[in-house]
């Protein structure tokens, strides 16, 4: 799930570990010893599709991208280079919807969130109940999650602002503080649900020039 983009409430999110600050930007030797090693790649065609993000500003080509099967694959990588010598850099990628080069980690190594929904596509679940909630994988898009819980006549909650600091909803700011790669990889986020609407509307607005003229 694309969480830069996202509007909801996050009730609770799973953050592996923080990643090593003192990093360097080459990629160790080693790294072709781990199980995970036939995840990675550093095949220039394929870095080069991962190098630019939604605001298309910035064209930084990771030094590898990481296509993990499962959460534990990520952990491998994290502590691998945690307690390496030679500590690169990580960032994680959903459907490239950030801006401004926030998630693109030149020489380092790029983790495709996506990949993990791939084998796996139990990884959205609803929770129905007086405080209705759902459990969703990282990589998932809100079409996905808003299609599972309208079958409970569920759906997110959307809109809400909400003001946080160290003293006011300080859950949710500390959670805050840990978006956008900044310090760890959201592997998945718990969403508070409520009753279906029976109707939506849904507006996408195209834009091809930068005054706002929209389609
Ligand atoms: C990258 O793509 C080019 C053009 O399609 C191809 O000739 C080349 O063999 C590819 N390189 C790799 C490492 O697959
Ligand atoms: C790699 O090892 C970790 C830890 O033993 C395990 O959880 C993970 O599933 C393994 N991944 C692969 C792709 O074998
Ligand atoms: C959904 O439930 C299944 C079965 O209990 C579990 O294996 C899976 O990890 C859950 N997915 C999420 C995203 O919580
Ligand atoms: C919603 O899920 C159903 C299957 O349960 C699928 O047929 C339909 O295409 C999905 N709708 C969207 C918008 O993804």
């Amino acid at each position: 799930m694309d969480l830069s983009r996202q509007s909801s409430i996050i009730l609770s999110i799973t953050i592996l570990t923080t990643f090593a600050s003192n990093v360097k930007s080459s990629l160790p030797q080693g790294l072709q010893t781990l199980n995970i090693s036939s995840e990675i790649t550093t095949d220039p065609n394929i870095t080069a599709s991962f190098a630019t993000d939604f605001g298309n500003l910035f064209n930084r080509t990771p030094g590898a991208v990481f296509f993990p099967s499962s959460p534990n694959d990520i952990t491998t990588l994290i502590c691998f280079s945690y307690t390496s010598t030679t500590p690169f850099h990580i960032s994680q990628r959903g459907l490239g919807h950030s801006t401004y080069g926030q998630t693109l980690v030149p020489d380092g190594i790029l983790i495709d969130m996506s990949s993990l929904g791939r084998k796996n596509h139990n990884r959205i679940n609803v929770t129905n109940g007086p405080i209705p909630y759902a459990d969703v994988g990282a990589e998932q898009i809100w079409i996905d999650v808003l299609n599972a819980t309208l079958k409970h006549d569920l759906m997110p909650r959307t809109g809400e602002t909400v003001t946080c600091s160290r003293e006011s909803n300080p859950d949710l700011f500390y959670a805050v503080l840990g978006g956008l790669g900044q310090f760890g990889v959201i592997t998945r986020a718990r969403i508070a649900l409520e009753p279906a609407q029976k109707r939506v509307r849904w507006l996408e607005l195209f834009y091809t020039d930068i005054k706002g003229t929209h389609q």
